[in-house]
Formats: structure tokens, C-alpha cells, sequence
């Protein structure tokens, strides 16, 4: 079938179903295209908690869709491919955390949203990659734990002068960036800017010009008055970048920086998950009240 026709047959199931459909930044181009709203992985949450739709097609990994499930309980929350996981998520699990708890007792822990429901709530506060600095220096403590990414708690780690045990955890996609792509590419292109997401290595984030969240490159390339940008994050990005500036120019810093996961979800599963409304994604009540309350006081934090 023609792309059309499927994004036209989704378009009416949603309507049909009382349905928004939100996707994340590095979804494919088609997804992001047929879109209600795209964004970062906390903003689309928050966005399921304030729309008046009652079911929420989450295009993301399954974390993503767990944060919807706290944050917006009452709403039927729609992963079309439950198989969307994040490998970085997986590398930490509730007995190990709370092993390392023991190991720092009194430290609170500081848990990036990139994490199950369960994490969460066995962690004290929440952060984002667009937040994480400003969450670790509003707590009290001068020692805390952060997971599972050890690249972005390295990057927070600059901006305070806490002491911070890190889980070790990455994301596999953005380890894939190297010091080497990033320096041939700054060669190429010496008016170019750098710009990387802090999950990459500490050694490429020390030669970015900008790092900040997926939603944050969106905000610095459109205000930079630069012309060219080398981007050190997931391909993905690249759709909503050059549709929004189409004079510049973007080059993905490596070919490398495709997410597996995130490129699961097609239109296909998409009209597929609103036909017959599964999978369904809940978190269980016991474990998503102590989770909200880590997102929650996450929240409370003032902006800048
Ligand atoms: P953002 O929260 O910046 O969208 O990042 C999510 C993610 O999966 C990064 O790899
Ligand atoms: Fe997880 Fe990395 Fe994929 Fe984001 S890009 S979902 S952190 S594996």
C-alpha cells in the first residue's frame, strides 16, 4: 500500500480511537511526519499527561512509554513495537542499585530518564540529559549516585563540585561516535560547529562547541547565526533540523549513529497497534506512585 494511504488510514483510526500519536526525535522521517507532536523523550511525557486524548501511541523505546504510564495513568498508553527497547535502560536493574545503595549509604541516587519504571522508583530523583546539572546541584548532599549513564553523570560531574559515583552504564549508539570521526569532520568543515548530545564519550563531548538535549539542538541551530553543523547524536534529528533551517547544512558525525531501536517502529505497526490497541504499556501502581514521585520532584526543580 501507498505511504499516503496508510498515513490517511492512521489519521482516521486516531480519530476513531480519540488517539494522539507522539514520536521522539530520532524516529524514522515518516513517523515524525505523521506526528501529533515530536519531541524529547520527558516533553512527549508530559505532553501525554496534558492532552485531552485518552490514547496515547507512543513512537519511542519502552522506557518512553513507561513515563507516559506514570505520568498520565487514566490514559491507555500504546508502544507499536513492544520489541523498542533502550540497552542502556537495560544495563541496570533494581538488585543492582540497590547494592550499590549499600555501598554509599546516606548518597541520594539520581536516576536519568533512560531507565525502567522499577529504577525509578528505587531512586530519589529523576533527571534529563537537558537538566541533569541543575537537578544534581539542587540537592544538599555533596555525594550522591547517578545512573546508569556513565557519559552523561561524567558530563554533570564538570559542574559541580560534588563528588558522584557512577553507574556504568552508556548508550551504545552514541559510544559509537569517536574522537577521530569528530576531528576529520572539523577538518573538512573548519566553520562548522560541533554539537553532541552528552551521552557520547567524555573525549568527543571535550571537542563539542554545544551539548544539550535532542530538543536543545533544535533551539541552538536555529538561533546560531553559523551556517554548518556537524551533529553528534542520532540520525534521527537530522529530519526536523533541516525542515526547520533549510539554508544550513547538517552532517551527521558518523553513519554510526543510527539507534536499531528507535528505528523499529514503522507506519505499518503503527496502523497495526491502533487496529487492535495493543500493546498496551501500564506500569503497575505500586511501583509507579514511588516513580512519579522521583519524576515528580524532578519537576519542581525552577527552570533557569
Ligand atoms: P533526549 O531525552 O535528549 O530526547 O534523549 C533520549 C535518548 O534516548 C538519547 O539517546
Ligand atoms: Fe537508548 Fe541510546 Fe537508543 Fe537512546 S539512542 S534509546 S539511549 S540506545
Amino acid at each position: 500500500m501507498q505511504e499516503a494511504a496508510i498515513k490517511q488510514e492512521i489519521r482516521a483510526l486516531l480519530r476513531e480511537r480519540n488517539g494522539v500519536l507522539l514520536a521522539h526525535n530520532y524516529m524514522r522521517d515518516e513517523v515524525q511526519e505523521i506526528a501529533d507532536i515530536t519531541g524529547d523523550s520527558l516533553g512527549l511525557s508530559i505532553e501525554a499527561a496534558r492532552t485531552a486524548a485518552s490514547v496515547i501511541v507512543f513512537c519511542g523505546v519502552h522506557f518512553m512509554a513507561e513515563s507516559a504510564s506514570i505520568l498520565a495513568p487514566d490514559k491507555t498508553v500504546i508502544l507499536p513495537r513492544l520489541d523498542a527497547g533502550c540497552p542502556m535502560a537495560d544495563m541496570i536493574s533494581v538488585e543492582g542499585l540497590l547494592a550499590m545503595k549499600e555501598r554509599y549509604p546516606g548518597a541520594p541516587v539520581v536516576t536519568y530518564v533512560n531507565s525502567s519504571a522499577a529504577v525509578k522508583a528505587a531512586s530519589d530523583i529523576c533527571c534529563t540529559s537537558a537538566n541533569a546539572v541543575r537537578v544534581v546541584n539542587s540537592l544538599p548532599e555533596s555525594e550522591l549516585i547517578f545512573t546508569p549513564d556513565k557519559n552523561l553523570g561524567s558530563y554533570v560531574a564538570r559542574f559541580t563540585g560534588k563528588t558522584i559515583h557512577l553507574w556504568e552504564g552508556y548508550c551504545p549508539t552514541h559510544e559509537r561516535l569517536r574522537v577521530d570521526d569528530v576531528t576529520r569532520l572539523k577538518q573538512a568543515h573548519p566553520d562548522a560547529l560541533f554539537i553532541c548530545h552528552p551521552e557520547c564519550n567524555p573525549a568527543v563531548v571535550a571537542l563539542a562547541d554545544h551539548v544539550c538535549s535532542t530538543s536543545g539542538m533544535y533551539d541552538f541551530c536555529r538561533q546560531s547565526t553559523a551556517q554548518r553543523f556537524i551533529i553528534g547524536t542520532e540520525a534521527g534529528i537530522l529530519y526536523r533540523l533541516k525542515r526547520e533551517n533549510p539554508a544550513k547544512e547538517f552532517i551527521l558525525a558518523s553513519p554510526a549513529l543510527i539507534c536499531p531501536n528507535m528505528k523499529l517502529t514503522s507506519l505499518e505497526d503503527i496502523r497495526e497497534a491502533l487496529t487492535t490497541m495493543a500493546p498496551v504499556v501500564k506500569v503497575p501502581e505500586e511501583i509507579r506512585v514511588r516513580a512519579k514521585r522521583a519524576l515528580d520532584r524532578m519537576l519542581a526543580i525552577p527552570r533557569d
